[in-house]
């Protein structure tokens, strides 16, 4: 099957530039560049005469590498309740944003292996997802067992593991746990994924709140301070840099963390870090509007507003790398009304997996970030540091066909009425947006095409990934 995408502009990391791209089952064959010369509407020289079973014009389009969402939480069971989208409705719904990619979350029980992990996780994810599919691993407990599964899993492809400084009921690990787990990647080639916040003072402040009778969503907020999260990624990179290990903070929601990812990095120490668009977007006033505010209960909490603009310059300078959404959703009605009476019984998570890639565009059309920067952040940069470099990421000759027909003009309204998660709210309710993709390709299938679902559950395939250290730098 060939498929021949013309008269777009070819938008990559590292340049953007007239091209035609020819895409052969589920590769990308071809990538003709286009002179200023030719007219509009001529093929390149490359694919003149070429027999093709369908040719896409793209003009006015952009031709993007799909997105790839480094951080979601499919049917994830957080005890009280379970993550509402399965693992077919929320890569359907990250496809239809232009999501051609998710890195998920198995979780390790304490007591038990990694591998029980791994092995419940796929037996979740088998057979069901629409687009193409990673594991990292949660880890609760570090032990000689399950240090010595890390080197074995690396080399089977899951090469990244998330270590705790938070919930102390079911994933925190003390100071020596981390040391042991970063010296471990540092020798094995794999990435410690750090949840940077302190959940033992957090409990403190928790406790005290609750005590006071301050148990409504507003309470979550002030109960997680951006003082807390500032001190664990201090710590975690210090951690790291002892054992010269690379480090990758998720969901970094403050400036505290941010400064401290700087100071780590000016250092030398080799720290990474994504945020989520809810910190670029959505703030602690949310959380202020009574009942309301469950909708918007995550951990990290949202932050004051006065901290999105240090967000979105840590992007534009690098100091942040990605953008994830920690996708893990919960119906406002009948899952997170658990906590009704009190904040510390709202089930933890945010929807965002579709919104994704069209929220951080919102920055190019702010001028905050270059169009080549958006993509960086939402699929190249992911593709690098997750051990997918050369597969996925790039239009690029040799690339899975991973390919998204972006329309930079298109507006449209983000509402739970049109969304396609599997949840009964949307953060984002009302707010206009300008691009959205017209067509998503993946792996060289046509999945969405002019919001139409063509795709099929199952067509997704688990990615073994290669260590990601020549990147990490
Ligand atoms: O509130 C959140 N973020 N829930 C998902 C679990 C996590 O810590 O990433
Ligand atoms: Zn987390
Ligand atoms: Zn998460």
């Amino acid at each position: 099957m060939r498929t021949l995408i013309t008269n777009g502009t070819v938008v990559n990391a590292d340049g953007s530039y007239r091209a035609d791209v020819l895409v052969e089952d589920e590769r990308i064959a071809a990538v003709g560049r286009i002179g200023h010369e030719t007219a509009a509407d001529q093929l390149s020289d490359l694919f003149a005469g070429l027999v093709v079973d369908r040719t896409i014009d793209a003009a006015g389009r952009w031709i993007v590498p799909g997105g790839i969402d480094p951080h979601t939480h499919m049917e994830l069971d957080v005890g009280s309740a379970v993550a509402k989208d399965t693992f077919e409705s929320g890569t359907r719904a990250a496809a239809f944003g232009g999501t051609t990619t998710i890195l998920d979350f198995a979780g390790q029980e304490r007591g038990a292996s990694l591998r029980a992990g791994l092995d419940a996780w796929l037996s979740q994810a088998e057979g069901h997802c629409a687009i193409d599919y990673g594991a990292h691993i949660m880890v609760s407990d570090v032990n000689a067992a399950s240090l010595a599964e890390m080197d074995q899993l690396v080399a089977e492809g899951v090469t990244t593991f998330k270590l705790f400084t938070a919930y102390p009921d079911r994933y925190l690990s003390d100071d020596g746990a981390l040391m042991r787990a970063f010296r471990r990647t540092a020798d094995n080639g794999g990435l410690v994924l750090m949840h940077a916040e302190n959940g033992l003072a957090i409990d403190v402040v928790t406790e005290a709140l609750a005590e006071a009778g301050n148990r409504e969503p507003y309470y979550h907020g002030l109960s997680r301070p951006a003082l807390l999260e500032g001190e664990c990624v201090n710590r975690v990179i210090r951690f790291a840099e002892v054992v010269e290990a690379p480090v990758y903070i998720v969901h970094l929601s403050s400036r505290d963390a941010l400064e401290e990812v700087v100071r780590g990095r000016d250092r030398g120490a080799l720290a990474f870090a994504e945020t989520c668009p809810q910190y670029l977007f959505l703030d602690l006033s949310l959380l202020d509007q009574g009942w309301e505010g469950a909708k918007y209960v995550c951990s990290p909490p949202l932050r004051p507003a006065d901290h999105q603009e240090e967000l979105w310059l840590g992007l534009a300078r690098d100091d942040l790398q990605t953008v994830g959404t920690d996708h893990c959703p919960f119906d406002f009605v009948g899952q997170k009304d658990l906590g009704r009476d009190d904040f510390r019984k709202i089930p933890n998570g945010l929807p965002g997996v579709e919104e994704r890639v069209d929220l951080i565009f919102q920055g190019v059309i702010a001028g905050r970030i270059t169009r080549e920067r958006w993509v960086e952040v939402v699929s190249t940069a992911p593709a690098r540091m997750f051990g997918l470099a050369g597969r996925k990421g790039a239009i690029a000759p040799g690339h899975d066909a991973d390919i998204v027909v972006y329309d930079p003009e298109r507006k449209h309204v983000l509402s739970a009425e049109t969304h396609h998660m599997n949840v009964d709210y949307s953060c984002y309710e009302g707010m206009e947006v300008q691009g959205h993709c017209d067509i998503v390709m993946s792996r060289g299938r046509v999945v969405v095409e002019d919001g139409e679902w063509l795709g099929q559950a199952g067509h997704g395939r688990f990615l073994a990934r290669e260590s990601s250290r020549e990147y990490l730098k």
